[in-house]
């Protein structure tokens, strides 16, 4: 349900660990777009949008102030990239490189084989497939550069825009739960959660014939 979020995942490693973000060669730009890794000094533009309410609305965590924006910030470098349009910061996401459940005779084999994405965008730029577009180069990166299986993303099921982007670049809707997640305002909503694996992708972006 977006950055900076405080989820109950195993990620792989600590902070001191090397991110399995270090590995891709940034940025990686697409047609309109360029991403790469967050730093400290973004969130001076972080903060004209990540403080909206539109934007704080649906996702983890809401800022007071920008200080406390900076804190996260230092905090969530290793999975967080920002995206940019005509060299300004125009939205960010999530990429969460986590382990796997499973069975205690093979959990060695599910340590680091999948990512959570979180997606933010400045509103003033909604609605022209910027997040799709940045999203698709993402899932590119998970299942072409860092060889991950599964690709997965979180929302309320109430914050439809969310949900249409995750149908709009290839998420199969794989779980409604009942009034799971808990909303600051709006009490206890039902969760969605999407997800794509690799072959699904490698189906979708094999050339045809
Ligand atoms: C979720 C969020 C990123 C979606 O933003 P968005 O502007 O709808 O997404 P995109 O940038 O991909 O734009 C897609 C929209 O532009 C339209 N569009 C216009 N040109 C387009 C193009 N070239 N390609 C794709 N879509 C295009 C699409 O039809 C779509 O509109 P629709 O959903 O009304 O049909 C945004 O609402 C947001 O940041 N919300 C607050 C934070 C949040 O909820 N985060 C997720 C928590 S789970």
């Amino acid at each position: 349900m977006g950055s900076w979020q405080a989820a109950v995942v195993t990620t792989v490693g600590d902070e001191d660990v090397p991110s399995p973000l270090d590995a891709v060669v940034w940025p990686r730009r697409t047609a309109r777009l360029s991403l790469r890794r967050v730093k400290p000094a973004d969130a001076e533009q972080l903060w004209h949008y990540r403080r909206l309410e539109e934007v704080t609305r649906w996702v983890t965590r809401r800022p007071h102030d920008r200080a406390e924006l900076e804190e996260w910030l230092a905090a969530g470098l290793r999975d967080q990239l920002v995206v940019e349009h005509g060299g300004r910061i125009v939205g960010d996401l999530m990429v969460r490189v986590e382990d796997a459940w499973a069975q205690r005779e093979v959990v060695a084999q599910a340590r680091g084989v999948q990512a959570e994405l979180g997606w933010t965008l400045d509103p003033a730029v909604g609605g022209r497939g910027f997040m799709s577009e940045a999203v698709g180069e993402v899932l590119r990166m998970c299942f072409e550069d860092l060889g991950l299986r599964r690709v997965t993303a979180n929302a309320f099921a109430v914050n439809e825009a969310s949900c249409r982007l995750a149908e709009r670049v290839g998420m199969r809707r794989e779980v409604h739960a009942v009034r799971d997640s808990l909303h600051r305002d709006l009490g206890w909503l039902d969760g969605v959660g999407y997800a794509l694996l690799a072959e699904e992708w490698a189906a979708r972006t094999r050339p045809a014939g």
